[in-house]
């Protein structure tokens, strides 16, 4: 690991034949506020940025309406390489990946970690969470050596299947604008 980025990592054999490069966080090594997904997309291992297909569309729509903006966030996955038919990743392959998303997280020590769904607020969390329960509450937990508050939100690509969920990720992408003193939609882009 150079710096906050994995150059090279051969630990997961079937993510290494599916991937075709390490999809590492992207963002200022000290933002307030860290976005985590469960890992890289098709479109994602193409341009080799995280969130940048339909979710990560959503993503930023909604960052944008509650006056944050993509470039002063950081937004990484639970694990940086692309599983075989977006499976989910695989305990082990958690496990593998988790000491770079330490390491980011502590390096960053943000005031909010965004669990972008269930694997990652379940992997953050390190229990079972009904995400669409959950989402908008605020745990802290010890993530390596450091103590975070992580705010549950509902995965951007839920609102895509299910109209229903818009409101509650708003309403949680809302609640970390609040968090990091970004609130007040885009006339405040320029202040943050
Ligand atoms: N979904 C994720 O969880 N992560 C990405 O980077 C893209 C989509």
């Amino acid at each position: 690991m150079d710096g906050l980025c994995v150059e090279t990592c051969e630990q997961c054999p079937a993510l290494v034949d599916s991937r075709s490069r390490i999809v590492n966080g992207v963002g200022p090594d000290d933002a307030d506020v860290v976005f985590v997904g469960e890992g890289p997309g098709a479109n994602e291992d193409e341009q080799g940025e995280p969130f940048v297909g339909r979710s990560g569309d959503v993503l930023d729509d909604a960052l944008g309406d509650h006056g944050l903006r993509r470039k002063d966030v950081r937004i990484t996955n639970c694990v940086r390489c692309r599983p075989p038919e977006n499976r989910d990743p695989s305990t082990e392959e958690l496990a593998n990946c988790r000491p770079y998303l330490e390491r980011e997280l502590e390096t960053i020590d943000p005031d909010v970690v965004v669990a972008l769904g269930k694997v990652p607020a379940q992997h953050l969390l390190e229990r079972d969470v009904a995400v669409t329960k959950e989402a908008g509450d605020v745990e802290t937990v010890a993530i390596g050596d450091a103590r975070l508050d992580v705010l549950v939100c509902v995965h951007p690509a839920a609102t895509l299947y299910d109209r229903s969920q818009e409101a509650t990720f708003e309403s949680t992408i809302e609640k970390a604008a609040t968090i990091v003193g970004a609130e007040g939609g885009q006339s405040s882009l320029g202040d943050f």
